[in-house]
């Protein structure tokens, strides 16, 4: 008879005579009396009916068998029908969270930044160009000099972006010929200041052509000696440059978010739906884009389904993202216009007031549940966007069926999101605010953010506020602290994922939604007191230092 959980003999040993006691080896063999597994499997956890709906917090998975290390657990995931990436991370589409830096280098690591639209279409078009010309290791945007530049400009350039070794280009633009470079030592002792850089320059040139691979360009500049190594196309102009400083610096990245096939980085950016927008998607895929998310706090609109079949008519290679949507209704609309992919969440996320002022949205676990099992069926992934606060929320998110996360306040304090560090409180923090909050609604800069008029506002557009004579509020604006670079800050999210998995006990992100959708994987529900005790307790003070 298979034993329940409940039953007494779970209690254990001590109701036993020694005769009942089993033997140790029997103990797998046994474990199979039990009528289920330990805890909760997910439709036990998400039965709003007993239990409410769920956030992040108020759940725990239960560990597994670990039969591998850490560093075997692989993380690759869909994040459109047609895209996989190796990292499952996002930045949001925020103007306090990602430009071309922070697309660049969350894309080097595996992720994938989505470039946010509070911003002139051009602005937006140039930095999906940027993220597309990115090279590791390549300077695609090196200063030049003109050949009429004089040495004390040249000087000048020097001590103030503190290096030398500036290439000449016939018209001192890049994509100009190359006509020389000017060294630290061509200019050092000259005394002629106003002497013409070409009187000065070494025309002897070790150039590569475009094209060249970072380890090839890396051999070529070994070997000549030189500290500069010009890349130039089959005219001669000048395309970017690889220092020998740098040389030693250059990261690989087998992670690189790349599309089969290509060396470029994937590019993806957000638009609204607005007419506007199409002539702004225009210029994007113009300049390389290969995933579009359409921004939006409540993405079942007719706007919405207008604007994917669109996207879906004009740019068949195009991937879309639709959303953001939290119930299976909304999901089942953007499904049946053609999306690629949805993001999830609505009033989840960490500068949001949606919930508290329209009293719509829903608890973040439950949402991506029920959107992300259902999408399942149509093969499209989703994101669970917002509410992303640790590694731990990270996995709870992916366990719900979510196969990739998008993070807005975690990733704004690194030096990859826009803006500068500043003191508050005594704290190094960075700026972060809504995209519905009153400041990004009538886009005052917070260290990010072209100017723009309310009218062709993101922030409006992703509210539906853009006609309103008076803004109602759906965010906040405030700061985050620094965490520093993300080329450190990621690595840290993906080793301890790794480490979530491993004591899950699943390899892979598919184990992991195979082991969730079996009810071999399991969970807990957490009490408000087993959350205070699932946290550092009863120290007098500590130091949360959370990766070296
Ligand atoms: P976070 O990672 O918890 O900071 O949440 C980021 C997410 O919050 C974004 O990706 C958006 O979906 C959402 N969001 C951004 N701005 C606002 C806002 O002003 N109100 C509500 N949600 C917002």
């Amino acid at each position: 008879m298979p034993i329940t959980n409940g039953d007494a003999m779970f209690g254990g040993a001590p109701l036993l005579s020694k005769q009942q006691i089993l033997p140790h080896q029997k103990a797998i063999e046994v474990l199979k009396e039990y009528e289920s597994r330990d805890g909760l499997n997910i439709d036990q956890l998400l039965d709003s009916n007993k239990n409410g709906a769920l956030t992040y917090n108020d759940f725990l998975v239960l560990p597994g068998y670990i039969g591998f290390a850490a560093s075997d657990v692989t993380l690759d995931s869909p994040v459109t029908k047609r895209i996989s990436l190796k990292t499952p991370l996002l930045s949001s589409p925020m103007d306090t969270v990602t430009e071309d830096n922070m697309a660049i280098h969350l894309a080097l690591l595996g992720g994938l930044g989505v470039i946010h639209h509070n911003c002139s279409a051009d602005d937006q078009a140039d930095m999906v160009r940027k993220v597309k010309r990115y090279e590791n290791g390549f300077i695609s945007d090196p200063v030049c000099l003109s050949p009429k530049t004089t040495v004390a400009e040249a000087v000048a350039l020097r001590d103030q972006l503190g290096f030398g070794g500036f290439p000449v280009t016939e018209d001192g633009q890049l994509r100009s010929k190359l006509i020389g470079i000017v060294t630290n030592r061509d200019i050092q002792f000259h005394d002629n200041l106003e002497e013409p850089v070409s009187e000065v320059m070494s025309k002897d040139l070790v150039t590569a052509p475009a094209g060249t691979t970072l380890a090839e360009a890396n051999d070529v500049l070994r070997q000549s000696k030189k500290g500069k190594l010009p890349i130039v196309d089959s005219n001669g102009n000048l395309v970017s440059l690889l220092s020998r400083t740098d040389l030693m610096k250059n990261h690989n990245y087998p992670l690189a978010s790349k599309l089969p096939h290509s060396k470029q980085l994937i590019a993806a950016a957000a638009i609204g739906t607005r007419p506007d927008d199409k002539t702004r998607l225009q210029k994007l895929v113009d300049a390389g884009l290969d995933v579009v998310i359409l921004d939006s706090s409540q993405g079942n609109s007719l706007y919405q389904v207008g604007m994917v079949k669109y996207i879906k008519e004009t740019y068949p290679g195009l991937d879309v993202i639709a959303g953001n949507v939290v119930t299976r209704e909304q999901a089942a609309t953007l499904i049946a216009a053609g999306a690629d992919g949805l993001r999830i969440g609505m009033g989840s996320g960490s500068a949001c007031i949606t919930q508290e002022v329209m009293a719509v949205g829903r608890p973040q676990a439950t949402a991506v549940r029920a959107v992300a099992s259902f999408a399942a069926r149509f093969g499209v992934p989703c994101i669970a966007d917002g509410g992303i606060q640790n590694v731990g929320h990270i996995v709870k998110g992916l366990a719900m069926g979510a196969s990739t996360v998008m993070m807005g306040g975690l990733l704004a304090g690194t030096t990859e999101s826009p803006g500068l560090s500043f003191v508050r409180d005594g704290k190094l923090v960075k700026a972060y605010r809504g995209m519905g909050s009153i400041d990004a609604m009538e886009d005052k800069k917070a260290g990010a953010g072209a100017a723009n008029s309310k009218a062709s506002n993101a922030g409006t557009a992703r509210y539906f506020s853009e006609g309103d004579r008076l803004l109602v509020a759906q965010g906040v604006s405030g700061s985050v602290l620094d965490r520093g670079s993300v080329t450190k800050f990621v690595p840290y999210l993906i080793a301890g994922v790794q480490h979530s998995m491993q004591d899950i006990g699943v390899k892979s992100l598919v184990a992991l939604r195979e082991g969730v959708n079996d009810g071999t994987v399991r969970f807990e529900l957490r009490t408000v007191s087993a959350q205070a005790e699932g946290n550092v307790h009863g120290l007098h003070s500590y130091d949360k230092k959370l990766y070296s």
